[in-house]
């Protein structure tokens, strides 16, 4: 099949719609509260009780800014045991270049006043009052959600002086009193009310991202997104890696390179929708299973659509499970509706998983998997894009495999786990 013949979307880009980075951090902290036992809308609520508390407490512009990215972000840590959130959510904050100010604030902020909390038992004016504040706010949110705002109030004042800063429990009850505390940020709240009350508090709003700053932010998604389970560990990673190798060999301008590089990074986003105990599951998923795991590429879809100028991005990463037989996931596409940049990040995706272990299977090895994908070249996957990455591989590494045998028969007995 002859790649040129396949439409490539060109969407010119929106004039003057650069990107903001509270809009892409906001859209990826809806992201974090798919994972279980999350509560969605916790962030962007949190956002706005905290910086209302910080603003009448006074804090300085750069305070402000740090807490409204590490209030998005608190969550990101993205793991029940409390030592490791912290830790991870400091190493994924500074890699997202928001600066110490927003990486200490997540990092204490399970810490209490009085030195019970955790992981460090820092107590009072050891904990940065960053986190004191997201402290407080997060609380706020989590003991008013469907109930009377009074209520979580009640609790903040009996656990003032204990488990929060006295001072800063003061400042909220006073924005309460003056009913500044709530506007916006009730749980009854309609959630893009709530989205868009954040959206105005950016303190960067005129402030817009350069590509490489994009770039950062969706590798760092990425990991996040990998370090859901052990078997996916740098699969978002690989698999945007294998995808730029596929579009450089196909010599793709470089906006459609980049475009390619980001959609690959994110195209499993969704699946921190989707439950580890199915995603680590040893025995053959259920039926049940399997519609669960079918909704991933589109809550992935769903997720970037929030981004203004990530329209086309969302359509093609929320397309890697589609095939050109119609045998794919989610809707069934054909080959005349999907682009190559879908269909570069299809092939990827299955080399990249095929690759890597699964809970019941190993990792398989180039010359095994060439032979199966060229099986589906043309059925389900782009033929052009096989071989271009093929050559990619033969390149940037000493294999020249491509003519194997397949050791294993059909891929027919995989291809069904691949997700
Ligand atoms: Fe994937
Ligand atoms: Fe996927």
């Amino acid at each position: 099949m002859d790649h040129t013949s396949i439409s490539i979307r060109s969407q010119a880009p929106e004039p003057g719609r650069s990107i903001s980075l509270s809009e892409i951090i906001a859209a990826l902290s809806f992201a974090i509260e798919l994972t279980d036992g999350a509560v969605i809308g916790h962030a962007l609520r949190s956002c706005l009780i905290g910086m209302r508390i910080a603003q009448e407490a006074g804090f300085t512009s750069d305070e402000m800014s740090s807490l409204y990215y590490a209030l998005l972000l608190k969550d990101i840590g993205n793991e029940e045991r409390i030592g490791l959130r912290c830790d991870r959510g400091r190493s994924i904050i500074h890699k997202l270049s928001m600066g110490p100010l927003a990486a200490d604030a997540v990092s204490f902020l399970e810490e209490h006043w009085d030195g019970t909390g955790y992981p460090r038992r820092a107590c009072s004016e050891e904990i940065p009052r960053l986190a004191r504040v997201a402290a407080i706010a997060q609380h706020l949110d989590m003991f008013s959600i469907g109930r009377d705002p009074i209520l979580a109030l009640e609790t903040l004042k009996q656990w003032s002086g204990s488990w929060f800063d006295p001072e800063l429990v003061k400042v909220a009850l006073s924005l309460h009193l003056r009913d500044r505390l709530w506007t916006h940020c009730r749980s009854t709240d309609h959630h893009e009310t709530t989205r868009a009350a954040v959206l105005d508090l950016d303190p960067h709003q005129c402030r817009r991202l350069d590509d490489n700053r994009i770039d950062r932010i969706c590798e760092a998604f990425a990991e996040v997104v990998d370090a859901k389970s052990h078997f996916t560990f740098r699969h978002s990673m690989g698999v945007a890696e294998f995808s730029r190798g596929i579009a450089q060999a196909l010599e793709l301008p470089p906006d459609r390179i980049r475009l390619v590089w980001r959609a690959a990074l994110l195209h499993d986003l969704g699946k921190l929708g989707i439950s580890n105990r199915i995603l680590n599951k040893t025995t053959p998923l259920t039926e049940a299973e399997w519609k669960t795991v079918h909704l991933h590429p589109g809550l992935t879809r769903r997720i970037l659509e929030q981004i203004g100028p990530f329209q086309e991005i969302a359509i093609v990463a929320g397309e890697h499970h589609e095939k050109l037989d119609g045998s794919g996931y989610p809707n069934r596409l054909t080959a005349s509706d999907l682009s190559l940049e879908s269909r570069i990040i299809a092939v990827a995706d299955v080399y990249g998983a095929l690759s890597e272990d699964r809970p019941y299977r190993e990792g398989l090895h180039h010359q095994e998997i060439v032979p199966m994908l060229k099986e589906l070249a043309g059925r389900q996957l782009d033929g052009d894009c096989i071989e271009a990455l093929i050559r990619h591989i033969n390149q940037t590494t000493s294999l020249n495999l491509s003519a194997a045998e397949n050791p294993l028969g059909s891929i027919g007995k995989f291809q069904s786990a691949i997700f």
